[in-house]
């Protein structure tokens, strides 16, 4: 298929790491409808296909994006908001089943700061520029902003963000959790795709089980989380890949994983 807003490759040594690049630089890539069918498309594409084991998001050395479009939002209207169900899609990128990574350059603004927040982990470079700014347009976050932000790093300084719009730097962004590690803005994509090999050197099957468990400790009580954990550790008993891991590391051989 051909996008018109986004560019996709699979990377990586073994070609296993499925790359999405936001590709809108004249809007510095706003998440116009059409930009985030295609995200959504391809997330799904890729969660199909065996080869690809991990996924990275990133935009330009400008902006990771500005957030969702402005003027395509300008004249909407509550009806059809609520008649076109607005924005739902945009919830596939965090529904993959895959592991995703953001790399976040530039500006993650609103819409893109969410984006970010939907992915399993951030990776930002040094010029990154996290914000909320919705309440400076008359409008709130509606792509988790007030509901991730707070679980990512605590309400004060989500409350500080979304009520004020200001933005944080990558390493402010880093010491308040949000992002996990920072690099020179030329070496943060070729870091992120390293995570996502490394993380495809691990049973596929099992790295979507272990995503799952995580996930649950943002849906449950701790009691049912660990519950949830506890069978799903046990369900890792029924896979050859829990056997295969186990023995080699008995036999002092590298395991070799078959995503079953
Ligand atoms: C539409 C946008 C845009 C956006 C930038 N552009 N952000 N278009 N929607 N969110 C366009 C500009 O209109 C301009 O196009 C071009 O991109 C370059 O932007 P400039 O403003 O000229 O660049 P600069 O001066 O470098 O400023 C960068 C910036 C600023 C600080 C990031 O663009 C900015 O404040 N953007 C809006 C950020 C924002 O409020 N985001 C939240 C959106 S609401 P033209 O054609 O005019 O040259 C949101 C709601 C989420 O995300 C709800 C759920 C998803």
């Amino acid at each position: 298929p051909s996008y018109e807003f986004i560019k996709v490759e699979k990377v990586g040594e073994k070609k296993n790491v499925g790359l999405i690049t936001l590709n809108r630089p004249k809007a510095l890539n706003a998440l116009c409808n059409g930009l985030m069918t295609e995200v959504s498309n391809i997330i799904e594409d890729f969660e199909k296909d065996n080869s690809v084991a991990a996924i990275v998001i990133t935009g330009s050395e400008k902006a990771f994006a500005a957030g969702a479009d402005i003027k395509e939002m300008q004249n909407n209207t509550y009806s059809k908001c609520i008649s076109g169900n607005f924005l739902s899609h945009w919830n596939r990128v965090a529904d993959c089943t895959k592991p995703v990574i953001a790399a976040v350059n530039g500006y993650a603004l609103g819409g893109g700061c969410e984006l970010a927040m939907m992915c399993d982990i951030i990776y930002a470079g040094e010029t990154a520029k996290f914000g909320q700014p919705e309440i400076l347009l008359g409008t709130i976050p509606g792509a988790g902003g007030s509901q991730r932000l707070p679980r990512y790093v605590g309400k004060s300084k989500a409350m500080e963000i979304v009520l004020t719009g200001d933005q944080v730097n990558a390493v402010e962004a880093e010491k308040m959790g949000l992002v996990s590690k920072i690099f020179p803005v030329g070496e943060l994509v070729s870091r992120a795709i390293k995570l996502g090999e490394k993380i495809g050197k691990n049973s596929p099957l099992i790295v979507s089980m272990a995503k799952e468990s995580v996930n649950t400790a943002y849906e449950t009580t701790l009691a049912e989380g660990l519950h949830f954990e506890k069978r799903t550790f046990h369900g890792t008993f029924a896979t050859k890949d829990r056997m295969e891991g186990m023995t080699a590391f008995v036999e002092k051989r590298p395991a070799n994983f078959t995503n079953e």
